[in-house]
C-alpha cells in the first residue's frame, strides 16, 4: 500500500540564521523522507519560518526595522543551507502570511463554539508592565536584584549566582531591559485554552497511547497529564493571548489581542502545506486533491520532527487543538535530543560555541561527510548524540570512502581499460552468493530505515561493504589482469563488484542523495530505487569512472573549529607605535563593531591578568532571551570591576569565541595602551559619546 506522508521539521524563530542543531533536525527528516519516496510512498515535505512573537518584535525595532522586513532577511538566508545540505524540502512558507492568519483563526473559532461547550475562557491576569514602551513584559525582560543574595541584574525566574528560584514579582529593584524604567502591575484580560477539562484530558489519554511517541516521551507526558492521588497535578489551561504591541495573528473577537506565537506556530505546519496545495506543487508530485481534501483524509499520516525541548506543545497543546477543531490530529511525533560538540556542552542556540554550518561549506568540506556522520550517530531514540572531529574523520575516510568508494575504485578501471565498461551477463557461484546476501539484507535495513534507526541500518551496510572487500582481496583481479587467459574471470570478479556497489548505493542513497546521482551517472543507470535490490544489470555498459569522493583532511576540521589567530606582539618603538600596513574598506568592514554596556564585571580567580565582563550587546537569541556574552579581558591592573559595571564600550562582536583557560571569550573589548605594557603602563577602555546605545554598530 503505498503510504500518503504529510512530513514537518520544527519551524525556527525567524531571527537567527541555522545552527548545526538545525541541520541535524533537517537531515534526520530528510533522510527518511528520500527513504520512503525510494520505497514508493508519496511524501509532502515542508517547513516554514516561526515568525511571530515578542522577541522578534523587539529585536527587529532595536535594529530599526519592521518585524516583516526583519523575518524577511532571516527567511532569505535560508536556502543556502537547505540546498548545501541537499535538504529537499518541497516548500517554505512563514508562519507570518495569510494562510497561517486564517488558519489560527478558523481553529480559534472551533474551540470557541465547540458544541459541547466552549474550550476558550477568559481569566484577568496582572502582570509587570513597562511604563515607557507601554507594554507587558514577557518574564524574560525583566531583571533585578535577586531576592535571595541581593545579586544584582538577575533574571526574573532565578538567580545565576546563588541558584535561588523565584517568580518576577520576588525581584528588588525590578527593572526592565528594554527600557530600564521600573515595571509596574497592570492587570488585562488574557485567553485561556481550557487543557484542564475534562475531554481534553480523556483525549490526550488515549493520543498519548499506542505507537504515536516514542515510549520515553509518552512515560514523560503521563506524569504531566495524571493527576496524582490527592488530585493534584495535571494539566492547567494554557495561556493564548497577548496584549497589543505584538507582532502576532489578532484574535477574532477581541482587538488588541494577540494569539502567543506557540498558538500559531503549529498551525504554520498546515499553512505552508496550503500554500503549497495552492501553488500546485502538490499537484506536481502527483496529488490532484485539493489542501482540504488531503489533510481531512484519515489515510494521510502527519509525521513532525521535533526536538527534545518542545515536546510540550506537540503532544499536548497540538493535538488537543486540532482534535477540539474538528481537525486531522498527528500520527506520529517523532522527537530528537541535542548534538553537542566533542562530549561538551549543548550546542546552544545563543552561543557560537557550536559548528557553524555555513563556514563548514565555506571550507569547502563535502556535505555528505556530515550527513553520513549525523546519520551513523541517530537511532529512534531521544538521545542527545555528540560531533566529535577524530570520530567524524574515521568515519568517513575508513567506512565511506575506504570501504563503500573503494569497492567501485578497485574494479572500475578494469572494465572500462579491458572490456569497454562490458558487465558479465552471468557471474560465478561465489560472486552470485556474495550478490544474494548483499540482496537479502533488504528487509533489515529497510526496517531500519523505517524507524529511523539510521545508525543501526548503516552498520548493517558498512558489514556488507567489509563482505564484498573480503571477496576483493580474495579474488585479487590485480593479478588477475596480469595473468593470461584470465579474462573471463576478470571480467567477472569486476562485474561481481558493481553489481555489489550498486546494491550498495541503494540502501546509502537516502543519506548520500548527491554521491549517489554520481554513481547513477557512472553506472548508466536510472535514479535508483528501493525495487531495484531485486533487479541486475546483466550484460550491461559502465560510464567511465572518476573519483567519487575524497577523503577528509583533518586539517579541515581543525580549521572548522579553529580559535581566532593569536595577536602578534610587537616590539616597542620610541615615539609610539608604526602604523600597520595599509587595509581596504573591505577588510575594516569585515570587523564587526559594536556598543556593549557592561552589565557585569569581576575578578577570575587564578588569573591576575584579567578581568570577566558580561556584556549586552543587544542581542536576542533564538529562545527570546535577551543575552548577554562574556568575555575575557586583561585589563585588571588597570581597573577594579565596580568602576566599569554600568559603563558603555566598544566590543569586536563577530570575533570566533575563543577557549581561554576559565571559559570560553566571545569577543573583545576595545582598550587603548602602548605595544610594551611593561615599560609604558596604561590601558584605557574605550568609551562612546554620549547617546549610544548597546547593539549599535561602529562604522
Ligand atoms: O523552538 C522553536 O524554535 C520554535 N520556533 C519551534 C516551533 S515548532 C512549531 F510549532 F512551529
Ligand atoms: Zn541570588
Amino acid at each position: 500500500m503505498t503510504r500518503k506522508l504529510f512530513v514537518t521539521t520544527a519551524l525556527p524563530y525567524a531571527n537567527a540564521p541555522f545552527h548545526i542543531g538545525h541541520m541535524m533536525e533537517y537531515i534526520q527528516a530528510d533522510i527518511w523522507v528520500r527513504f520512503q519516496r525510494m520505497q514508493g510512498h508519496d511524501v509532502h515535505f515542508v517547513g516554514a519560518d516561526d515568525a511571530h512573537g515578542a522577541p522578534i518584535m523587539i529585536a527587529a525595532e532595536k535594529v530599526g526595522k519592521t518585524p516583516q522586513q526583519f523575518v524577511a532577511e532571516i527567511a532569505a538566508g535560508r536556502q543556502q543551507y537547505l540546498d548545501g545540505f541537499h535538504i529537499a524540502f518541497d516548500h517554505w512558507h512563514s508562519t507570518d502570511s495569510p494562510e497561517n492568519t486564517a488558519l489560527a483563526q478558523d481553529i480559534y473559532r472551533a474551540l470557541r463554539d465547540h458544541a459541547d461547550g466552549s474550550l476558550i475562557t477568559t481569566k484577568t491576569i496582572e502582570q509587570f508592565y513597562d511604563p515607557v514602551k507601554l507594554m507587558f513584559l514577557p518574564d524574560r525582560y525583566i531583571k533585578g536584584e535577586c531576592p535571595k543574595c541581593g545579586a544584582k541584574d538577575q533574571y526574573g525566574d532565578s538567580c545565576e549566582v546563588c541558584s535561588a528560584v523565584y517568580a518576577p514579582t520576588d525581584l528588588k529593584n525590578p527593572y526592565s531591559t528594554l527600557s530600564g524604567s521600573t515595571p509596574v502591575m497592570k492587570s488585562s484580560e488574557h485567553y485561556f485554552f481550557k487543557l484542564s477539562d475534562p475531554r481534553c484530558t480523556a483525549f490526550l489519554e488515549q493520543w498519548t497511547g499506542g505507537e504515536r511517541l516514542q515510549s520515553e516521551v509518552a512515560n514523560k507526558i503521563r506524569e504531566w497529564f495524571t493527576k496524582d492521588e490527592h488530585g493534584q497535578g495535571g494539566l492547567s489551561d494554557w495561556d493564548i493571548s497577548r496584549d497589543a504591541p505584538y507582532f502576532g495573528i489578532e484574535i477574532p473577537d477581541a482587538p488588541g489581542k494577540y494569539f502567543y506565537v506557540w498558538l500559531d506556530a503549529p498551525v504554520g505546519y498546515l499553512a505552508s502545506l496550503k500554500s503549497y496545495f495552492d501553488l500546485g506543487k502538490a499537484r506536481a508530485r502527483g496529488e490532484q486533491r485539493s489542501f482540504d481534501d488531503f489533510i481531512n483524509d484519515p489515510t494521510v499520516e502527519q509525521i513532525h520532527f521535533i526536538g527534545k525541548d518542545i515536546t510540550y506543545f506537540h503532544t499536548l497543546f497540538w493535538p488537543a487543538m486540532l482534535q477540539f477543531s474538528g481537525r486531522k490530529v498527528p500520527d506520529r511525533v517523532y522527537a530528537h535530543g541535542f548534538i553537542t560538540v566533542h562530549g561538551g556542552e549543548k550546542m546552544s542556540k545563543s552561543r557560537g560555541t557550536g559548528i557553524s554550518p555555513l563556514k563548514y561549506l565555506e571550507l569547502g568540506m563535502n556535505a555528505e561527510w556530515l550527513r553520513y556522520y549525523i546519520a551513523t550517530k541517530l537511532s529512534s531514540k531521544v538521545e542527545d548524540i555528540d560531533f566529535n572531529p577524530d570520530d567524524f574523520v574515521a568515519r568517513v575516510n575508513s567506512d565511506l570512502v575506504g570501504k563503500y568508494i573503494n569497492i567501485a575504485s578497485r574494479a572500475a578501471g578494469f572494465l572500462t581499460k579491458r572490456f569497454a565498461g562490458r558487465l558479465s551477463s552471468d557471474v560465478g557461484v561465489e560472486g552470485r552468493v556474495l550478490l544474494d546476501h548483499l540482496r537479502s539484507a533488504h528487509a533489515n535495513i529497510e526496517r531500519l530505515y523505517d524507524e529511523r534507526e539510521f545508525g543501526k541500518a548503516l552498520r548493517e551496510v558498512m558489514l556488507l561493504a567489509d563482505h564484498v572487500n573480503e571477496y576483493v582481496d580474495q579474488n585479487k583481479p590485480w593479478e588477475l589482469a596480469k595473468k593470461e587467459g584470465q579474462d573471463a574471470l576478470l571480467q567477472d570478479v569486476c562485474t561481481v563488484c558493481i553489481e555489489a556497489f550498486r546494491l550498495l548505493a541503494i540502501y546509502l542513497k537516502p543519506v548520500l542523495p548527491a554521491l549517489t546521482a554520481e554513481v547513477e551517472a557512472f553506472l548508466n543507470i536510472a535514479p535508483l530505487v528501493s525495487a531495484d535490490v531485486h533487479r541486475a544489470l546483466g550484460a550491461h555498459t559502465i560510464g567511465d569512472y572518476q573519483h567519487l569522493m575524497q577523503r577528509v583532511d583533518p586539517k579541515l576540521l581543525d580549521a572548522l573549529f579553529e580559535p581566532p589567530a593569536a595577536a602578534v606582539v610587537e616590539q616597542p618603538k620610541p615615539g609610539g607605535e608604526d602604523i600597520a600596513p595599509t587595509i581596504t574598506i573591505d577588510d575594516f568592514t569585515k570587523i564587526d563593531l559594536r556598543i556593549a554596556k557592561i552589565v557585569n564585571c569581576e575578578h577570575v580567580e587564578g588569573s591576575d591578568k584579567l578581568l570577566r565582563l558580561t556584556l549586552d550587546v543587544g542581542e536576542i537569541d533564538a529562545a527570546g532571551q535577551p543575552r548577554t556574552r562574556h568575555v575575557f579581558s586583561g585589563i585588571k591592573g588597570a581597573y577594579e570591576p565596580a568602576d566599569l559595571i554600568g559603563k558603555l564600550t566598544v566590543v569586536v562582536a563577530n570575533l570566533a569565541p575563543r577557549k581561554m583557560k576559565f571559559g570560553i571569550s566571545e569577543g573583545m573589548v576595545l582598550a587603548a595602551g602602548h605595544a610594551d605594557g611593561k615599560t609604558q603602563p596604561g590601558v584605557y577602555v574605550l568609551e562612546p559619546g554620549l547617546g549610544a546605545t548597546p547593539g549599535m554598530r561602529v562604522r
